[in-house]
């Protein structure tokens, strides 16, 4: 039998409280949760709550409430949510500033202290912030990826189950691009059941869904006016982790380094990825139409445009 893996998860706030929840639900090692100093007391208490919801529930895994970054060290999965999130009135590419200088210090420690790990990015603006962490670690690109594709597929799934009243785990679906406000739900691909999407809602339906996906985010910031989305934005992270530690080669959308797949090269994109014990085992190239290429194309230039703001 194999060792634990090292769960390091860097930033304990709204999503990396929920993190380390699941992955002791779900067992995937111990977790070493960090924060800086000022938050201490949120990771050390958080640590010691879920340690004893470890009792009630019967896991063996453990989780480190810790601000050294010594204790994250040697870490097998990285998990990065350090970063401000958005308030109401702001979008994601508004976080550029206050969030790389973050990034900046936490992918250095990475570097330093994780040079094996696979790193999945949350922090936003995403496609950027994953660019950055992968320029500043010098890490292989099968070892970065960007959480974003999954949980924006969610928020799409979600909406269809409920205009449908269909059962949602009967909902093929996926959303492409940079995550923004031009994301590329690629309804043509779209199933409930394998029946077309397109053959069960009218056009006007699924038009209001794309939209209602790509300000999904939004939506949340403005219900709940201090932060951002956290739960779904967590469960679609530890997915992608869960598909790392038990090998399960899922196939899900998330911001990899595209190097000349879907005419785009050295940028981070969402698009559809084999994740695996390899980190990034492939990146996949749909044939897409001439749509849905204009779409994504267009979804780049807005994360060109952040990108090109990212000094290092
Ligand atoms: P939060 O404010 O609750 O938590 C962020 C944590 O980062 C805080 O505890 C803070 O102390 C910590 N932090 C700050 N600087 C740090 C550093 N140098 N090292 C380690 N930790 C540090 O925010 P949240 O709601 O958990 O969101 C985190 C990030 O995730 C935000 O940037 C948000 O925009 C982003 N987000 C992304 C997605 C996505 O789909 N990719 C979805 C939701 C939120
Ligand atoms: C947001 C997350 C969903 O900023 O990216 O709303």
């Amino acid at each position: 039998m194999g060792s634990k893996q090292k769960i390091g998860l860097i930033g304990g706030g709204q999503i990396g409280g929920n993190l380390a929840l699941l992955s002791m639900q779900k067992q995937l090692g111990d977790v070493v949760l960090y924060d800086i100093p000022a938050a201490e007391g949120l990771v050390k208490g958080k640590a010691l709550d879920i340690n004893q919801l470890a009792a009630v529930d019967g896991y063996d895994c453990r989780v480190t409430g810790t601000t050294d970054w010594k204790d994250v060290a040697g870490s097998d999965v990285v998990i990065i949510t350090a970063g401000m999130p958005r308030k109401p009135g702001m979008t994601r590419e508004d976080l550029l500033e206050v969030n790389l200088k973050i990034m900046k210090d936490v992918a250095s420690n990475v570097k330093t202290h994780c040079p094996n790990a696979f790193v999945i990015n949350v922090a936003n603006p995403l496609d950027a912030m994953v660019y950055a962490l992968f320029k500043i670690t010098g890490f292989k690109k099968h070892q970065v990826l960007g959480m974003a594709g999954v949980l924006d597929t969610a928020r799409f799934k979600f909406f269809v189950a409920e205009a449908l009243n269909v059962s949602i785990r009967d909902i093929e679906a996926l959303v492409l691009g940079g995550h923004g406000d031009d994301m590329v739900p690629l309804l043509r691909h779209s199933t409930v059941g394998g029946v077309p999407l397109t053959e069960l809602l009218r056009k006007d339906a699924l038009d209001a869904i794309v939209d209602r996906t790509r300000k999904g985010g939004g939506e949340l910031v403005a219900l709940y006016k201090t932060g951002s989305a956290y739960f779904a934005p967590a469960a679609s992270a530890i997915a992608m982790a869960e598909s790392f530690v038990f090998d399960r080669k899922r196939v899900l959308p998330a911001a990899a380094l595209l190097e000349g797949q879907y005419g785009i090269k050295d940028f981070f994109m969402g698009v559809p990825v084999q994740i695996g014990a390899g980190g990034v085992e492939k990146v996949i190239e749909l044939q897409l139409n001439d749509a849905e290429k204009a779409e994504l194309q267009k979804s780049f230039a807005s994360v060109k445009k952040t990108v090109d703001e990212v000094k290092l």
